[in-house]
């Protein structure tokens, strides 16, 4: 048996689509909603994350304002650098792509985005009101994960989650948003015991740890629904061969780029005991994006449409 693919692509989209229509009713009645994405120093995968969103807010007509403060500015430099923005009523989104640079505090600094800005719903008050189930922004990657989920309409009450991975990103949020549409909620995380254990239970397992596919065959019941968050770079050719076995392309790649993505889960055991799976890319990553869109444009409504 075979998993069905979960096409992120598609659902973006889709979602996409559907903002096109009330980004062009903000442009006509106010102005363009406007996204602010902080990019501190030159790590090179965030980097290429923040050039696709940008990219994504230009095709979609949504301004984007982008500041790009050096490798070695320190925490109060970058909260001078975002509490101008917080207020501003040209920004409806601020985004300071994570990870940081290590000498700077990110809970500090996303305490002075204001919840009206707050695209990434990773300050305080988005997460308080995420536990209370209570409208705000959500966290794009858990969001867009849910939506995937429901346009596909897989049925998530009663059912067993096992979340890998307690990121205030992706598996806290995650492991709430799953327990609001009355999954059975489990997070593991590095000091859990019997892991394989524990994800075998899942009939929807989330893989969000960073490990390149670090859950095997033994770590997935069969017809689960397997999504895969990671994006871990390979650059050992022969790593490549053992985890795409009969996939010319995928070396073919490697060779190209030097390196080939793979997620947190082996792909031909997620792929063959699945009964619906993310690819690694083409499942997770697109959705991000959609749902970074889908909040903008909700903030600019809240800010331009009273
Ligand atoms: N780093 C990884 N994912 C994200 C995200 O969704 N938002 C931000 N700001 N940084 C990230």
């Amino acid at each position: 048996m075979s998993g069905v693919i979960l096409d992120g692509k598609k659902i973006n989209q889709e979602i996409l689509s559907e903002l096109r229509p009330r980004i062009a009713a903000l442009t006509a009645k106010a102005r363009p909603p406007a996204l602010a994405v902080v990019l501190v120093g030159n790590n090179p995968a965030s980097q290429i994350y923040v050039r696709n969103k940008v990219k994504t807010c230009h095709e979609l007509g949504i301004r984007s304002i982008e500041l790009t403060p050096p490798e070695n500015t320190t925490t109060e430099e970058l909260i001078e650098q975002v509490l101008p923005l917080t207020t501003d009523p040209e920004v409806d989104g601020i985004l300071v792509q994570m990870p940081l640079p290590k000498q700077i505090d990110a809970e500090r600094v996303t305490r002075y985005i204001d919840i009206s800005r707050d695209v990434d719903g990773f300050g305080i008050e988005s997460l308080g009101a995420l536990v209370l189930n209570r409208p705000a922004p959500r966290a794009c990657t858990p969001a867009g994960i849910l939506e995937m989920l429901q346009r596909y309409h897989i049925s998530l009450a009663g059912k067993h989650a096992v979340i890998v991975g307690r990121s205030d990103i992706v598996g806290k949020p995650m492991a709430l948003l799953l327990l609001h549409q009355n999954a059975t909620v489990t997070i593991c995380h590095s000091r859990t015991q019997n892991l394989a254990e524990e994800c075998r239970r899942a009939d929807i397992l989330v893989a969000a740890i960073g490990r390149p596919a670090m859950l095997t065959r033994d770590f997935i019941k069969p017809g689960a629904v397997v999504i895969d968050v990671g994006m871990n770079r390979l650059t050992d050719r022969a790593e490549v061969e053992r985890l795409f076995p009969g996939e010319p392309a995928r070396l073919a790649a490697f060779e190209k780029n030097g390196a080939a993505l793979v997620g947190d889960v082996d792909p031909s055991a997620m792929k063959e005991l699945s009964s619906y799976y993310t690819p690694v890319p083409g499942g997770v990553g697109p959705l991000t994006i959609a749902m970074l869109m889908a909040n903008t444009v909700q903030l600019a409504e809240s800010h331009l449409l009273q």
